[in-house]
């Protein structure tokens, strides 16, 4: 049985499958916005629960509309409304679900809830974030940048602002896929050393660099995210947008990126904070690709779950 837990857990050969595999999804589809009507159905009467202790738009929508067009159905779990926000262990949660369903996908805090909960099931788990990564969005975002240039394979990516959750998730592709990424914010929200270790163990360069219009010099793709993240005090936001606000992706910045650089986010954006309105509906965005691509992505990471 294959959990998909985090990229830098999940064997390189997988990930270029599971790619490679989501490319042939969205091109069978041939731009339609259903379901192609010769989609195979390799969740045909399988049920996947879908549990969520965060919000979420994208994350939601998406496993829930790709696993219908896999022939499967879902069931939305809110975990406040579960006896797992209410004492019941996680362990316990996993051996009762994988009972009754065939799949589990979870959005949570700590990852080893995760952890936990794989652990215990007898039925794959998937990641859908958690406060240390979030690799599911990170596989739509290589599929978006090879969809637009070509193999990721040692480009340049540049990360602007917090060291977040999302952010490790690119240190550990960048070691997977093989491209080099350069930080830029400030020192108090860097990265956690094990996570640039990852990628610098892989054999790729990983830069810090405080100085955004350095860090940007030569940038196949540019990336930016919330500046205060789920798992953050609210507390702690005007300190974070004080520290954070010379990392703004505007105009400016994308120039210095140069034409060719590429912008992502994962979306919730905050216009006019981390990224501007201007970057963001402007032609080296590609972040409405980058939404669309985690249904793409998703349904062959669910598809390599089940191959196991
Ligand atoms: N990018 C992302 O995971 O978005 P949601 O929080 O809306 O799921
Ligand atoms: N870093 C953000 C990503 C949201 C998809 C968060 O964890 O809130």
């Amino acid at each position: 049985m294959n959990h998909f837990l985090d990229i830098h857990k999940t064997d390189k050969s997988a990930l270029r499958g599971i790619i490679d595999d989501a490319k042939a999804i969205k091109t069978a589809r041939a731009g339609r916005p259903k379901a192609a009507p010769d989609d195979e159905l390799p969740l045909k009467d399988r049920m996947v629960a879908l549990i969520f202790e965060k919000p979420s738009t994208r994350t939601r929508v998406s496993f829930d509309v790709g696993v219908r067009q896999m022939g499967g159905q879902t069931m939305v779990l809110s975990g406040s409304d579960m006896q797992l926000g209410h004492g019941e262990t996680i362990a316990d949660t996993a051996r009762v679900l994988s009972r009754y369903v065939d799949m589990i996908m979870i959005r949570t805090f700590d990852e080893a809830v995760l952890e936990e909960m794989s652990e215990h099931a007898t039925v794959p788990v998937i990641n859908g974030l958690t406060d240390r990564s979030h690799p599911c969005q990170i596989m739509a975002d290589v599929l978006t940048f090879e969809e637009h240039r070509g193999a990721i394979a040692d480009r340049k990516v540049v990360w602007c602002g917090d060291g977040n959750n999302v952010c490790a998730s690119f240190l550990h592709a960048a070691g997977q896929f093989g491209f080099d990424l350069t930080f830029t914010g400030p020192v108090q929200l860097d990265p956690e050393m094990e996570f640039v270790g990852f990628a610098r163990n892989a054999g790729r360069t990983v830069t810090i660099e405080r100085d955004p219009f350095k860090a940007v010099e030569g940038a196949d793709l540019v990336v930016a995210d919330t500046w205060v993240s789920m798992h953050d005090a609210q507390s702690a936001k005007e300190r974070r947008h004080n520290m954070l606000r010379p990392y703004q992706v505007n105009d400016r910045l994308m120039q210095a990126a140069g034409k060719d650089a590429l912008f992502m986010h994962c979306l919730p954006a905050h216009r006019g904070e981390e990224v501007t309105s201007e970057v963001m509906d402007g032609p080296q965005s590609v972040i409405w690709d980058e939404a669309e691509n985690r249904l793409h992505a998703q349904k062959a990471i669910m598809r390599w779950c089940l191959e196991g």
